[in-house]
């Protein structure tokens, strides 16, 4: 088949420029300077879901880096119809994914978990996906999701011209700023079944259209056994945030009980 045929040689040029890279040592110009993209943190499997992604039409093209953290980098890209998407990619070598396990192993969505860190990511990113997922359909303000293949999360854009949204932390907030986010916490637990688990100041973008929450990879079932003790944090991080700011917060413990009563 054509597609295969495509695969084959795109392996086997991505193979070639591996080696012409390794042999040049990393300071000279290789094929992966050419592109914004294709940069010192991407493994090849990672450079070939990416070409599978723009073979499948999911997205046409990456325009750049938005931001990167121990765990992932995103980029910014475009869709077939010239839409701004963002792609969350996991990074298969990122050590701190073991520490993450625990979020994984005890959520009774994803029982079986095979060993060795690309599956662990990959399964990190379906679990975002799966999160987004189940918020969306749940009605919850959250950034949508598009796709999703092995580490890479294709999710709908938030902001302008590339330049992310402003989070909360970012930005003048007031009264209802607090009142809406309490609202997303308990949405989460109460209609999505969720606790966020990483709910913050920095996973909160404020829109004219109001908040959107998002990393949401963290995220656990509420039958989960930490799952109180993670929304018991959530409700303290974002209080603590908003008493920072000089505003008068509900008791966080009463805002506990509210919610899972
Ligand atoms: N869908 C998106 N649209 C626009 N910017 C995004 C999107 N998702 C993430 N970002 C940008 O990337 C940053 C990190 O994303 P996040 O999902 O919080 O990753 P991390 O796990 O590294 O915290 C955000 O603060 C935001 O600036
Ligand atoms: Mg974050």
């Amino acid at each position: 088949m054509l597609s295969d045929e495509l695969g084959k040689k795109l392996e086997e040029r991505i193979d070639r420029d591996l080696l012409v890279k390794e042999r040049r040592g990393r300071s000279e110009k290789g094929v992966f300077d050419k592109s914004k993209v294709m940069d010192d943190v991407l493994d090849k499997t990672t450079i070939m879901s990416l070409s599978k992604l723009i073979n499948s039409g999911i997205i046409s093209y990456i325009n750049g880096v938005i931001g990167s953290g121990k765990e992932s980098k995103i980029y910014w890209a475009v869709d077939p119809d010239g839409k701004n998407v963002a792609l969350k990619i996991y990074l298969v070598t990122a050590s701190t994914f073991k520490k993450r396990a625990p979020y994984l192993v005890d959520d009774p969505r994803f029982s079986h978990i095979k060993k060795g860190t690309r599956n662990l990511v990959e399964l990190w990113a379906q679990k975002e996906f799966r999160n987004l997922t189940q918020c969306i359909k749940s009605g919850i303000p959250s950034i949508k999701p598009i796709h999703v293949l092995k580490n890479i999360l294709v999710i709908e854009f938030v902001g302008k011209n590339g330049v992310p949204a402003k989070t909360l932390v970012e930005t003048e907030i007031d009264e209802n700023d607090y009142q809406d986010a309490i609202s997303i916490i308990t949405q989460l637990y109460k209609k999505a079944k969720l606790v966020h688990a990483d709910f913050s100041e920095y996973n909160v973008f404020k829109t004219e259209n109001g908040l959107i929450v998002f990393d949401l990879g963290s995220a656990v079932d509420i039958r989960h056994k930490n799952a109180r003790e993670f929304l018991e944090r959530d409700i303290k991080n974002i209080s603590r945030f908003f008493v920072k700011r000089g505003l008068t917060v509900e008791n966080p413990s009463d805002v506990f009980v509210r919610i899972t009563k």
